[in-house]
């Protein structure tokens, strides 16, 4: 672990941020710092981390780990075991664009790995270790994808981040329940213009939102404590939408939607 830029009008807390490497994480770790907090930057690119880092006021411990190795999500929750962690942006994560019988299946069992299996194991982890702490923030970045109820050609992305959503509300609740004053919420934009079309192997089909937009209202909602945060009012609107109308009719629609991002589908 790597420690750079310390800066001594720094806040007490670290700001944990998965996938800041790019896009939407990127973003993140800009705003969090501004704000003034020291950074934990997590990504598998370390050049692109050591980049961010050095662009930064504050502090920025950078860890470099593959989320999508279980004992590397394990050796990340040791990393910060002596750190206080006011906010963990859980946001590493990949789509995939695809026929579901044509489509890959180790990137198909990579994306569990990293968008499920990774973000369930490090919100259990950092919510313990939060609780012992007396509080903090833990934002699971999702999707829009997640409040509907199927996405065609783009099938185990839709059904990973439901996961996310659906994790996300329960434990929301439990937590409420328990009188537990640590936040848990998730984050579920529509298009952002970040590289995930890039990994993704599509194109959006509608026009995508900036990622600084996106996280400037993401940390105004979190702040207020929002359990489901949706950035633009088209979205807002579509996953109002999903809950009026007929399941078949929507899957339909998301259908076509999902056809635009791919000229061959
Ligand atoms: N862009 C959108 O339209 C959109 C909409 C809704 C939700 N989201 C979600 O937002 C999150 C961020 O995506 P983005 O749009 O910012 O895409 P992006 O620009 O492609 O960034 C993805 C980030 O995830 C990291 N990552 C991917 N696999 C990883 C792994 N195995 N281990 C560690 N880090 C990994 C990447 O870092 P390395 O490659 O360096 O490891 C990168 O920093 C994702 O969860 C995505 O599903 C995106």
């Amino acid at each position: 672990m790597d420690t750079k830029n310390m800066n001594t009008k720094a806040k007490k807390h670290y700001a944990v941020i998965t996938g800041a490497s790019s896009g939407i994480g990127k973003e993140f770790a800009k705003k969090l710092s501004e704000e003034g907090y020291r950074l934990v930057l997590v990504a598998r690119r370390r050049e692109r981390l050591e980049e961010l880092a050095s662009s930064l006021k504050t502090e920025c411990k950078i860890i470099t780990a593959d989320l999508g190795r279980l004992e590397e999500c394990e050796k990340l929750c040791k990393e910060l075991e002596g750190l206080s962690v006011g906010i963990f942006i859980n946001n590493a994560g990949f789509g995939d664009c695809s026929y579901f019988l044509e489509g890959d299946e180790a990137k198909e069992m990579e994306m569990i790995d990293v968008n499920v299996k990774a973000v369930h194991f490090l919100t259990k982890r950092i919510l313990q270790k939060m609780t012992a702490q007396g509080g903090g923030y833990l934002l699971n970045v999702a999707s829009s994808a997640g409040l509907m109820p199927a996405g065609p050609y783009m099938a185990t992305y839709y059904a990973t981040k439901s996961y996310v959503a659906s994790l996300t509300r329960a434990i929301a609740q439990e937590l409420k329940e328990k009188k537990n004053p640590v936040y848990i919420g998730a984050l579920c934009p529509g298009p952002v213009d970040t590289e995930f079309n890039q990994v993704a192997n599509a194109s959006f089909a509608l026009p995508g939102i900036s990622p600084k937009d996106c996280v400037d209202y993401a940390l105004k909602e979190m702040k207020k404590k929002k359990v489901i945060i949706v950035p633009s009012l088209a979205i807002k609107g579509a996953a109002a939408g999903a809950k009026i109308f007929p399941t078949d009719l929507v899957v339909k629609l998301a259908s076509y939607q999902q056809k635009k991002k791919r000229q061959d589908l």
